[in-house]
């Protein structure tokens, strides 16, 4: 093999494991919150953890749309959602306690967050979004790494999961009607969080009163 494209993908393998490895330390962090919540709480605030790696290609693709000479630095200096984490919760509450604990974390620095929560995306989209840094410890060095965090409730999850399937970034054509009609699925998803949430409440209350939480 032509040793610069040898030492290249040594230094792709290597930046990769340790994208790898932030994101390891991120799930533990709140696999550890999981835990601490179901013992004090009696429920999981989490139903499930995902977590992947861009693709080389995918890398690739998006240095090149960006503009950007496809390079170990660039990558690491333009890309923030290499490492991805996505957090599927139980209840809307569950992602701000658990986003929440997780940046009072004092090795975890936020670098952006976007709540389309509050905030709905246009089409309906629902998610918590962070792009968070965190170190990793080699043998000789420390080193900040960053990782997308994605925070959603199963109906969130629900929803931007078959609209992935259907749509995000494909070449299909929506139509107006077809847009409508996924929009007004979003409407229902969060008004299935919302009724989920005042069943949560009433049952909090009941517990409360007996003492127990
Ligand atoms: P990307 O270039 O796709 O990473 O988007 P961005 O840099 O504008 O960031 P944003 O925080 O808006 O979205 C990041 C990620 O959230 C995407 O890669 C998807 O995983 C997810 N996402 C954002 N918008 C949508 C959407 O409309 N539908 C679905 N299904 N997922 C979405
Ligand atoms: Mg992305």
């Amino acid at each position: 093999m032509d040793i610069e494209i040898e030492k290249h993908t040594k230094e792709f393998v290597k930046l990769m494991s340790y994208y790898k490895c932030a994101m390891m330390e991120i799930e533990t962090k709140l696999n550890v919150l999981n835990e601490e919540y179901s013992l004090a709480h009696d429920r999981n605030p989490i139903s499930a953890i995902k977590t992947r790696l861009k693709k080389p290609k995918s890398i690739k693709e998006k240095l090149e749309r960006k503009g950007l000479e496809v390079s170990i630095e660039n990558m690491e200096e333009n890309l923030t959602d290499i490492a991805g984490i996505r957090v599927i919760c139980s209840f809307p509450e569950d992602v701000y306690t658990l986003a929440g604990a997780l940046l009072q974390q004092d090795d975890i620095r936020l670098i952006t967050m976007k709540d389309y929560i509050a905030k709905p995306k246009e089409n309906g989209y629902r998610s918590l979004h962070m792009i968070v840094e965190i170190p990793i410890y080699l043998a000789q060095q420390k080193r900040m790494m960053k990782v997308e965090v994605q925070l959603r409730t199963i109906a969130m999850d629900f929803w931007a999961s078959l609209e992935h399937q259907l749509c995000y970034k494909k070449d299909n054509e929506f139509t107006k009607q077809m847009a409508d009609e996924l929009f007004e699925c979003a409407r229902i998803s969060a008004e299935l969080d919302l009724r989920m949430d005042e069943l949560r409440k009433s049952v909090q209350k009941q517990k409360a009163e007996r003492g127990e939480d």
